[in-house]
């Protein structure tokens, strides 16, 4: 009988337990891990994605674990017929016990852009195809954070699906496998169907780091394996921090877990790669990062302050549009904002790490809400950025409501670089006329 009271006592805490959130609130509780077993002939590829490598490159990347499979990508606008052929690379890890299939990296190119291209890995398996992104505005990026492989997982991956999206923007947190190596291995099979037919650019989280101590001090080996992003083409020294175009938007992936205080390698890259942004050519600027530096959940308080401390007065300068971030496993949108206060000239700050985790929703909030905090929910979802033209964009936070995809926040915004207040046309500077010429 005690025994039932206390059930029951704990069943009404559970219920009358705080949660100051929108009124839109619905719980959603963790759903279970979805294991995706590999069903393929062991030299045919899996866990095949893509990645945006320089202009009109893409990455192909796949698993095979058996011998004698090439690193070639065959590849054409046309299904089954492939007019051209790429070599690339292929690279295996151990870690403790496990050791790793061959992991292939193909970059194929010059590609046209906005166009399907069909293609086949190491020459066996299934014909798989992408598309590339467009040369011409509107593009849209579909935005998820803190995936694991959850049922909710699966629902938010068939949503972002549903309709049309160019590049999808993942700003840390992947497979969840947390040092379990074949949950990596998973976690590329459940997204195969979606990372081979538009390309993922991911930064890490936390649960990437897999580091321990002596044998593995530095970590992200399963990431870095797995997940080779354009580090080198944008002239950063690590695969944890890089940066690309994709027409019109200049998009910067930081790093959460990489020394990022003033004049480490992380801070240097980032002060070059900004001073390189040229508005009229990318008249956007998009920074994704794992830790929030704004955050009204009581998930993770304080965790990126650090971080915001050192780069922040550098974002703010170049007039960053957008800060997308995870970690935190809800939704929160921020109005512009710069050392804790609204300012019309800094960049929203949106939280997105609400793709689907075993972990589960952060459920608790700071009450009262902070003026600059705009829109929160603990619900899992996806966001749209959808950038029409140089100077409007439109995001859309997409609430999964049970197992439907409902917008639930949405803006239209206008880029700071049509902001004649925050970027003030400079004046040609007129040289000196030298005698020299007046001669
Ligand atoms: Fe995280």
């Amino acid at each position: 009988m005690p025994k039932l009271l206390f059930l029951f006592l704990f069943f009404l805490l559970f219920l009358l337990r705080p949660h100051h959130v929108s009124a839109h609130f619905i719980r959603q509780p963790s759903r279970p891990l979805v294991f995706t077993p590999h069903n393929r002939p062991d030299s045919h590829p899996q866990q095949v994605h893509v990645s945006l490598v320089g202009n009109n490159y893409m990455k192909v990347s796949w698993v095979t674990r058996g011998s004698g499979v090439s690193s070639t990508v065959e590849y054409g606008k046309t299904p089954g017929k492939y007019e051209s052929t790429a070599t690339g690379e292929h690279t295996s890890y151990y870690y403790f016990l496990y050791t790793s299939g061959k992991i292939h990296h193909v970059t194929i190119g010059p590609l046209d852009p906005a166009t399907v291209y069909y293609y086949r890995c190491g020459g066996a398996g299934p014909e798989f195809n992408f598309r590339t992104p467009p040369a011409t505005f509107p593009i849209e990026f579909a935005v998820a954070g803190d995936l694991g492989q959850t049922e909710w997982t699966s629902s938010t991956l068939e949503h972002i699906n549903a309709s049309d999206y160019d590049i999808l923007l993942l700003p840390g947190d992947l497979s969840y496998a947390d040092t379990q190596q074949p949950l990596w291995d998973s976690f590329g099979r459940l997204v195969e169907p979606y990372a081979s037919r538009r390309p993922w650019m991911v930064t890490q989280g936390n649960h990437e780091q897999e580091t321990f101590p002596i044998i593995y001090p530095k970590g992200f080996k399963a990431y870095n394996s797995r997940w080779p992003m354009p580090y080198k083409e944008s002239a950063s020294d690590s695969n944890l921090y890089y940066s690309f175009d994709a027409i019109g938007t200049h998009i910067i992936m930081l790093a959460s877990y990489a020394d990022f205080h003033v004049h480490s390698n992380q801070f240097n890259w980032l002060a070059k790669d900004l001073a390189k942004i040229d508005r009229s050519r990318t008249p956007w600027v998009v920074v994704l990062l794992h830790a929030p530096w704004y955050n009204s959940n009581l998930a993770h308080q304080g965790e990126g302050e650090s971080m915001r401390v050192a780069m922040e007065e550098m974002l703010y300068n170049s007039r960053v549009d957008v800060v997308f971030v995870g970690h935190v496993h809800a939704y929160e949108r921020f109005t512009r904002v710069y050392n804790n206060k609204a300012n019309p000239c800094g960049p929203i700050h949106v939280t997105i790490g609400d793709g689907g985790n075993r972990e589960g929703l952060a459920m608790l909030y700071k009450d009262p809400t902070p003026s600059i905090s705009l829109y929160r929910e603990a619900s899992f979802g996806h966001g749209r950025l959808r950038i029409l033209n140089d100077t409007h964009a439109h995001w859309s936070w997409n609430r999964n409501d049970d197992s439907v995809s409902v917008v639930a926040d949405e803006i239209w915004f206008k880029s700071l670089s049509s902001s004649s207040s925050c970027f003030p046309k400079v004046q040609p500077t007129i040289e000196p006329t030298s005698e020299k010429d007046e001669l």
